[in-house]
């Protein structure tokens, strides 16, 4: 059985839901820009799993502008909040905060803004510059709105997820910050709400990200060149002018470091993949245990 969960599009409303459901347990948040799919679905499980003995589960539904560039898809982002809704009460959500933008940045954008440091100039962000300064701003806001104990993100936006960690250590926000395992479709193609811009021909070809992946971390304990040749022998399988590989990293766990030698012992690693198919800019990434076998086996 599920109930409706409250519905606050203002920041009042919000608070007077939270003082409503009040409960002894935790505040879990699942920050989300709505377009719900069986990923924010998992998020949501995974929160409410977080905080079952009597607490409650906030999710937010908010398109922030903050974090598009000029000529990104802010407009054309799917806005479905009927829909999400359902998901919502489908999962056991107590409430929905889903504001205008207005509601969110009063008097236009903020003048106060986070700054994400270093990590937040690569991988996506060499290609969005800034990107993750509004996200981290719009994680900072909902963070301060919903006073949440923890906070669950899916590990498909695995730099996002390893920035907002960050940001609750280095500013001690006091929110834990968990990462969900993606969900994938039954090919292995990565749930994500831009999946709905590829037509019949891209969705087919997409599967080249998850696939790419999947070969790097089956040859990763030959080490990095062979893990790097598996998954560029997989992507070359598609033309350039279809998919357009934007980078294929491979780093620690945290994305601090650069992996470039190969360890002795096997040693958790991530590795992470972007590429544009058709107009539709698409992201992955798997955990891999990098080294420890031979390392000079690149191919069969
Ligand atoms: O991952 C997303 O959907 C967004 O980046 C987030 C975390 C909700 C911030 O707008």
């Amino acid at each position: 059985m599920t109930s409706d969960p409250l519905l606050a599009p203002t920041r009042e409303e919000l608070q007077r839901a939270l003082e409503a459901r009040k409960a002894p347990g935790l505040l879990a948040l699942v920050p989300t820009m709505g377009a719900l799919h069986a990923g924010h679905a998992s998020l949501m499980r995974v929160a409410r799993d977080r905080v079952w003995d009597g607490g409650q589960v906030v999710a937010s539904v908010f398109v922030n502008p903050l974090q598009f560039a000029p000529g990104e898809d802010l407009d054309r982002y799917p806005r479905t909040l009927d829909a999400d809704l359902e998901v919502c009460a489908r999962e056991g959500v107590d409430v929905v905060f889903a504001p205008s933008v207005d509601e969110v940045y009063p008097g236009g954008d903020p003048q106060v803004t986070v700054d994400p440091g270093p990590l937040a100039a690569q991988l996506e962000g060499a290609s969005r510059p800034g990107h993750f300064a509004g996200v981290l701003t719009v994680v900072a806001t909902l963070f301060g709105l919903v006073r949440p104990d923890v906070a669950v993100f899916g590990q498909k936006d695995y730099q996002q997820l390893a920035l907002v960690q960050r940001m609750s250590r280095d500013l001690c926000l006091g929110v834990e910050v968990v990462g969900a395992e993606t969900v994938r479709e039954a090919d292995g193609l990565a749930l994500s709400s831009r999946n709905r811009y590829l037509d019949a021909d891209q969705r087919r070809r997409a599967t080249v990200l998850s696939r790419a992946l999947a070969a790097a971390a089956e040859r990763a304990p030959y080490g990095l060149p062979a893990a790097r040749w598996a998954a560029m022998r997989v992507l070359d399988e598609e033309p350039e002018s279809e998919v357009g590989l934007d980078y294929l990293a491979i780093r620690t766990p945290d994305l601090q470091v650069v992996i470039d030698e190969h360890p002795a012992e096997p040693t958790p690693a991530r590795v992470l993949i972007a590429a544009t198919v058709g107009t539709t800019r698409l992201i992955d990434n798997l955990p891999l245990l990098l080294g420890g076998g031979r390392a000079a086996v690149a191919a069969d």
